[in-house]
């Protein structure tokens, strides 16, 4: 006999379907990372027209009895917003949304590499180690199940480290829509050091934006060795927590996150010391994650705790709301703050000393 919660059966059946659904949302990445190897954005975003199941299967080159597990793994894809169906010439059909549009090859931004490098045993095992990890003493899942620190398995396995930077590339790409309308955060801005600018795709934006600009990208030395550099712009390998050049402005774009309150701070002094005074107009420009549970839409709010947990899970970093964000600048000596949501995601923060 079941136990009398007071509850009503419906109740506890609608929790068992909750429990289930984020039992298997694993599901969810893996469907999405297989239409990607299958080519599936790229046949169904440049098909002239919507694409029925049968065409779809043989442009995809699947044996025929293949077809109808791809029409549900196409039913699955539609219900989560990658595609759209449609009826065309009265045959059922699919179409792209701005989701798979974004994932295509030669897509200009594509976060297919991001996906690429996200899916990946190196990214998906320490999930596996995350309970282990709270009753232990290691610091992070992602050294439980690789062995070192993230940077120091980028440094040791240059696959992985190509595929990790594709991927964050391919995440920096989206920036050129929104960073030649930013006028006003680069207005009076002679130079800049992207500090963990991986690959150079930010700067490489700011420059096409902003050409009078002069650029520093700096990272660890090998995300940077080899990349070619010109006048106005310039790879640095190094550790930030040393010391990066001085600029009129320091970008951090999705770093600040990898790392603890502790250790922002003692980069963000480092910043106090690299950039002009305030009436010289020196300023640190931070993209990054506002957590705002209370006015961010349900899915957003959502999409910004997950990354907080991968923060936990392969680094030692946060996602922070506007207090927590506000304590470490306060800590490191900045006097105020200003924060635009731009990007979706991502809010650009502007810090003065
Ligand atoms: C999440 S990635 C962001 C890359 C780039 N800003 C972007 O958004 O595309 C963080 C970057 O910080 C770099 N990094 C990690 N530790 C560093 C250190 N001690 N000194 C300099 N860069 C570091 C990594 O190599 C990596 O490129």
């Amino acid at each position: 006999m079941a136990q009398d919660h007071g509850l009503d059966p419906s109740e506890l059946f609608k929790a068992q379907a909750h429990i289930y659904k984020h039992i298997f949302n694993y599901a969810n990445s893996m469907c999405l990372a297989t239409a990607l190897q299958l080519n599936i954005p790229d046949i169904i975003v440049h098909h002239k027209n919507p694409i029925t199941l049968q065409h779809l299967s043989s442009s995809l080159h699947l044996p025929p009895e293949k077809t109808t597990s791809l029409q549900r793994l196409m039913r699955l894809l539609v219900h989560s917003g990658f595609f759209s169906k449609t009826k065309f010439n009265d045959q059922e059909s699919y179409l792209p949304t701005p989701s798979s549009i974004l994932l295509t090859k030669n897509g200009i931004p594509s976060l297919l590499p991001f996906v690429q490098g996200m899916v990946d045993p190196v990214m998906v095992n320490p999930w596996m180690r995350l309970g282990d990890w709270f009753k232990g003493e290691e610091t992070t899942p992602f050294e439980i199940a690789n062995g070192s620190t993230m940077w120091d398995y980028c440094d040791k396995d240059p696959v992985f480290n190509k595929k990790f930077n594709e991927a964050m590339a391919s995440d920096s790409m989206m920036m050129s829509m929104v960073v030649g309308k930013s006028e006003s955060v680069f207005c009076g801005i002679n130079s800049v050091v992207d500090v963990g600018g991986g690959t150079g795709v930010v700067a490489k934006i700011i420059l096409e934006a902003f050409p009078n600009m002069k650029c520093i990208v700096f990272d660890l030395p090998h995300v940077v060795e080899g990349l070619i550099q010109t006048e106005k712009m310039m790879f640095v390998g190094g550790d930030m927590f040393q010391s990066f050049p001085s600029a009129d402005a320091i970008l951090f774009k999705c770093v600040l996150h990898n790392w603890s309150d502790e250790n922002c701070v003692k980069i963000l002094k480092k910043c106090r010391e690299a950039i002009p005074s305030k009436d010289k107009g020196g300023k640190v420009i931070i993209i990054d994650m506002v957590v705002d549970e209370e006015n961010d839409e349900f899915e957003i709010t959502e999409a910004k705790l997950i990354f907080d947990m991968i923060m936990m899970v392969l680094l030692t970093g946060r996602e922070r709301n506007k207090k927590e964000w506000e304590k470490i600048f306060l800590e490191a000596g900045f006097s105020h703050y200003k924060i635009s949501s731009l990007f979706g995601l991502r809010s650009l923060i502007e810090v003065y000393p």
